[in-house]
């Protein structure tokens, strides 16, 4: 499996303004600063497609991203036209103090309204397995049902028994028909995993 032609497509705070038509959606959450964006390039092997920075807060509007999805078989090559939806952070407040809100409105409207969602990333932080505003998250989308598969972020940042014990915890606090995938988006680890996830999630 192989992401071909990456490209910006457009961008969107409200349902008036998302793609036309019916290609499917594969969406990237979890809050500022776990690593969206940093993601979706590693995914595309294209580093500056989605705008990454050190400081929380960078992506501020539903961004859709056109990928093919290619897979080779034999003699045989198939390739499926998707989006990939970056979304906003959580847990982030400029104005400070005001981040009781778990996310903006039309985050939740996007994910509950969107017609071809197919899957959603949740992504949580391998060094930080139990924060609340996470758990809330989760806790939200699983009472939505929406359809979902934790991805475990920096997993670079951790020693190898760090690592095994906080996957333990994230499988335990976020249960999902599949267990946790480990990621670094800086060694490219997880990533087979990632696009085997998706390309079950777009076939049938
Ligand atoms: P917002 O757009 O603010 O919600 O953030 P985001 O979730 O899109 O995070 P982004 O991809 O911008 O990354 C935030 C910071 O984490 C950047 O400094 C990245 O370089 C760093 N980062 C992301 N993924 C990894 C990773 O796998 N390993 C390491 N070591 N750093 C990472
Ligand atoms: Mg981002």
């Amino acid at each position: 499996l192989q992401i071909i032609r990456p490209a910006y497509k457009s961008s969107a705070v409200r349902s008036d303004q998302y793609p036309q038509g019916n290609i499917p959606e594969i969406a990237f959450l979890g809050r500022s600063n776990v690593g969206k964006s940093s993601l979706i390039n590693s995914l595309c092997q294209h580093r500056g497609l989605a705008r990454v920075s050190g400081a929380p807060g960078k992506t501020q509007t539903i961004n859709y991203f056109q990928v093919l999805l290619q897979e080779k078989r034999e003699e045989e090559e198939t390739r499926r036209q998707l989006y990939f939806v970056d979304l906003p952070g959580y847990g982030y407040a400029r104005t400070g103090g005001r981040n009781r809100q778990l996310w903006s409105h039309f985050i939740g409207e996007y994910i509950t309204s969107s017609p071809n969602l197919h899957l959603l990333f949740l992504l949580v932080d391998l060094r930080h397995p139990d924060l609340p505003i996470d758990r809330e998250a989760y806790t939200w989308l699983a009472d939505n049902e929406v359809p979902l598969q934790i991805i475990a972020t920096k997993a670079d940042k951790l020693k190898k028994n760090e690592r095994v014990r906080n996957l333990a915890q994230i499988q335990k606090l976020f249960p999902t028909a599949f267990p946790p995938i480990a990621y670094s988006s800086l060694k490219q680890e997880g990533r087979n995993d990632v696009l085997h996830t998706i390309y079950e999630a777009v076939t049938d």
